[in-house]
């Protein structure tokens, strides 16, 4: 009896054993659209249901943090420039999905990278990973916006102590305007438009005014929400006026926080001839742009 049940315990360890070393039950390949197994919290990682596709200097920063209100967002903390940047595009959607935030079922996880707006070829490519996906663009008067942008690349100068470049010299170039100037090439939403449009039908693309957003925030909040048809959670308690800022700062389950101080750093300034001139030169292109998205903004 002695000797049965010892042999029997050595069995029952055996099979202890088997069952600690055996691998876990191998899943199907990983799938487009498939999310990870869950987290022991229940959170997964999904592919982004929402995308900003910018523009920079548009305000994105400022529309990821408030969509962030809204409990069923998760947003992804970094720009991850998976669709634009070619070492990260190779990487595959396996590696894209493991940049994105661990979220619940049912929540809508969100990324930004403002660089897709110009990047000619990620329309195709977003639209391969989903075609139903939502876009949100944030666009402002696009003078103001190579302005802004001029400041951020002069920033950046200083900060390596590189030699600035003033602003006339960039902007102009034999008294007109420097067509080969990048930021004002970015300025020319019609011209990327036109190409994010071959890729998707307009209803899939929500434009948020910028401008607009830093003045009346929840109002433009109220129709983001309404496209992205989440209920509506976003209200005035989430925003009060900082005075010494001049901004809207946000308060997000009792804890207030405002954007980084980059975020509304002023503007060099420009002559008023060139500033003229500028305005003059987007004249046309705004025109164009108001034309491919049947709405027209406050600029010139
Ligand atoms: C759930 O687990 C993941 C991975 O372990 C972690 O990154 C995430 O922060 C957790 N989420 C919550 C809400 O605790
Ligand atoms: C602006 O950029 C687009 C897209 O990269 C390019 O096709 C176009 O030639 C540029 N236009 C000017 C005026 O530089
Ligand atoms: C308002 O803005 C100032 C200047 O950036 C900042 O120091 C202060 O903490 C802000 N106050 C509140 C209540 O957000």
């Amino acid at each position: 009896v002695l000797w049965t049940t010892s042999l029997m315990a050595a069995f029952l360890l055996g099979l202890l054993l088997l069952v600690l070393q055996s691998p876990p039950v191998p899943s199907r390949p990983w799938e487009r659209g498939d999310a990870e197994p869950p987290a022991p919290n229940g959170t997964v990682q999904q592919l982004p249901d929402v995308i900003i596709i910018g523009v920079r200097k548009g305000g994105t920063r400022a529309l990821i943090e408030m969509l962030s209100l809204h409990r069923v967002v998760a947003a992804a903390q970094n720009e991850v420039h998976f669709f634009d940047w070619e070492s990260h595009f190779q990487r595959g959607l396996p590696w894209y999905l493991s940049q994105m935030p661990f979220s619940l079922p049912g929540q809508l996880t969100v990324e930004k990278t403002p660089a897709y707006f110009t990047s000619a070829k990620v329309p195709a490519r977003i639209r391969q990973m989903n075609p139903a996906v939502k876009l949100l663009l944030i666009v402002r008067d696009p003078t103001e916006r190579v302005l802004s942008d001029y400041t951020q690349v002069l920033h950046n100068r200083l900060q390596k102590h590189k030699r600035p470049r003033p602003v006339e010299a960039v902007l102009m170039k034999g008294g007109e305007v420097n067509l080969g100037y990048k930021a004002l090439n970015r300025s020319l939403y019609y011209l990327h438009m036109e190409n994010w449009l071959r890729h998707f039908p307009l209803r899939s693309i929500h434009l948020v005014d910028g401008d607009r957003l830093v003045r009346e925030p929840l109002a433009e909040m109220k129709e983001v929400e309404r496209f992205l048809e989440l209920e509506p959670q976003i209200g005035a308690a989430n925003f009060y006026f900082n005075k010494t800022k001049g901004f809207y700062c946000l308060r997000d389950r009792g804890k207030e926080r405002c954007l980084h101080d980059s975020k509304g750093r002023a503007h060099p300034h420009v002559q008023p001839a060139i500033l003229h001139k500028l305005y003059r030169y987007f004249h046309q292109p705004n025109r164009r742009f108001f034309q491919l998205v049947g709405r027209t903004f406050s600029w010139n």
